[in-house]
């Protein structure tokens, strides 16, 4: 399977775990939110867009007539969900039908390590870019439980396998420095998925990842295995650890 495949087939279980459990990735919007620190008047263009996730979390922190937010998303399966007030583009994220220097903010969250074709990408997302523009990146870290987690549990419980290329420290301060950005900065940030209950932590994992190989029972002991989950025996909430390696720069 292609990732166009790939991701036809998972976009509808992801964006029915957003609806099933809209407040489970609250903490990482907010990391996502501070890293972007949106601002009024500003074209926000989010590639891989997705369902809308970021797109929703962006407009709820700013007025929303005060933020244009433009969605590329490749695959149809996912980005049906996007609301309709959202401007989405359906094109691959090398090849992006916008004029040079037209937006101020690029966003791409929790999609990186699934692109093999960076340099085309990181060349488009520049060319896009106006000057003293910014780029956010949040993607999984090289080397960290949730790597370990998506490579090997989501590996075995999907249907077309998970094979994800995640990011080097210092790895985007070297390709977006070379392409003349400036003010580079990059830093992991950790934090929790969140449930109202140890059932809607496994049921929401499942569909997120797509697990559908899997029996609520096998993602719950997946979920032991890697993520540290934490259940409060007094209301019966769940967590798990999370985390992003996240980067940001200022086109020169
Ligand atoms: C895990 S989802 C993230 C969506 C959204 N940003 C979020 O945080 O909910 C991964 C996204 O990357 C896109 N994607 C995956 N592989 C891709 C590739 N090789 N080229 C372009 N987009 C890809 C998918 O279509 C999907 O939108």
């Amino acid at each position: 399977m292609n990732y166009k495949e790939i991701f036809d087939q998972r976009g509808q279980l992801y964006n029915d775990a957003h609806q099933f459990a809209p407040r489970a990735r609250h903490m990482e919007s907010d990391a996502m939110l501070r890293w972007l620190e949106p601002v009024g008047g500003e074209t926000i263009l989010v590639v891989a867009a997705g369902g809308g996730f970021d797109a929703v979390c962006l407009e709820q922190d700013v007025m929303p007539d005060a933020v244009s937010i433009l969605c590329v998303e490749p695959s149809t399966m996912f980005s049906d969900f996007i609301p309709d007030r959202f401007t989405v583009y359906n094109s691959p994220l090398e090849e992006i039908p916008l004029q040079d220097e037209s937006v101020d903010v690029v966003l791409n969250l929790a999609a990186l390590h699934h692109i093999e074709a960076r340099d085309c990408v990181f060349d488009e997302w520049a060319r896009l870019l106006k000057p003293g523009g910014r780029i956010v990146i949040g993607d999984v870290a090289a080397g960290s439980d949730n790597a370990a987690f998506l490579n090997e549990a989501v590996n075995a419980y999907t249907p077309g396998g998970h094979d994800g290329s995640f990011i080097e420290s210092g790895y985007l301060t070297k390709e977006f420095h070379m392409r003349g950005f400036i003010d580079c900065k990059e830093a992991l940030e950790s934090y929790q998925w969140t449930f109202e209950s140890e059932d809607e932590m496994v049921t929401f994992s499942r569909l997120i990842f797509g697990m559908v190989n899997a029996q609520p029972l096998q993602v719950a002991d997946a979920i032991r295995r890697y993520l540290n989950p934490q259940i409060s025996v007094k209301t019966g909430e769940a967590s798990y650890d999370w985390s992003l390696h996240f980067f940001k720069a200022y086109k020169s």
